[in-house]
């Protein structure tokens, strides 16, 4: 499968917004990773429908949502109404996963889960098939900028070999701590999209860097 990156919009410059997705459309980014935190599943708030609403009006690629926040159920309709056109849930915050992968697929949207770093890949092997896209988080979440954890490699592996029995398309996506010295390693290991928010931003030229993730 093709490797895809998905730029993460938390390390944009919201006062330069526009200019900023503008440069993620022309760059060889593949989609655009919105985070949405709600201060309750991770100890940080980010931005919620109107700056994704801004992002859709903007943007030329997918919108690549990842739900940060408890009881995502109540939201997912909302998402997809303001553009999303895929919606990943956090596997913690869900109590009746299979439920909610449901209405995330009934809302048009490509359906994700996101496990933290302490939950275990097989806690997915029940619910794998339903799945479009798994994403491993490769830092706790709820803040940009932090440190990559080693371990996400052998999880990476993990789902590429539960992705082979069950769901050979499945997208493998990684975030946070993604940059230009993980990014091959984690392609090898079967990943196939990866996020980059500090990455991205922070470099002199966030389209070379897209670039240089790309075919890292
Ligand atoms: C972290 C978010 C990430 C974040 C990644 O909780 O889910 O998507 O934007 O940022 P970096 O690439 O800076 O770690
Ligand atoms: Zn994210």
């Amino acid at each position: 499968m093709n490797h895809l990156i998905s730029p993460s919009i938390l390390a944009a410059d919201f006062g330069n917004l526009q200019r900023d997705i503008e440069m993620l459309n022309k760059s060889e980014g593949d989609w655009i990773h919105v985070d949405i935190m709600d201060g309750l599943f991770v100890p940080n708030i980010s931005f919620g429908f109107p700056v994704t609403e801004v992002a859709y009006k903007h943007a030329t690629k997918p919108l690549d949502v990842h739900l940060m926040i408890v009881d995502p159920d109540r939201y997912i309709k909302r998402f997809a109404a303001a553009g999303a056109a895929g919606i990943t849930v956090q596997f913690e915050a869900c109590p009746n996963l299979h439920r909610t992968v449901q209405v995330i697929k009934e809302a048009g949207c490509r359906a994700g889960v996101a496990i933290n770093p302490h939950t275990p890949v097989a806690m997915l092997v029940d619910i794998i098939g339903e799945l479009d896209l798994v994403l491993v988080m490769s830092v706790n979440p709820g803040f940009g900028g932090q440190h990559f954890i080693e371990n996400t490699y052998k999880k990476v592996a993990e789902v590429k070999k539960l992705a082979e029995a069950n769901k050979p398309n499945l997208f493998i996506e990684v975030d946070g701590g993604v940059d230009q010295n993980n990014a091959g390693k984690l392609f090898l290991a079967g990943a196939n999209v990866l996020v980059a928010g500090s990455a991205v931003f922070a470099a002199a030229d966030p389209s070379a860097m897209i670039s240089t993730l790309k075919h890292a």
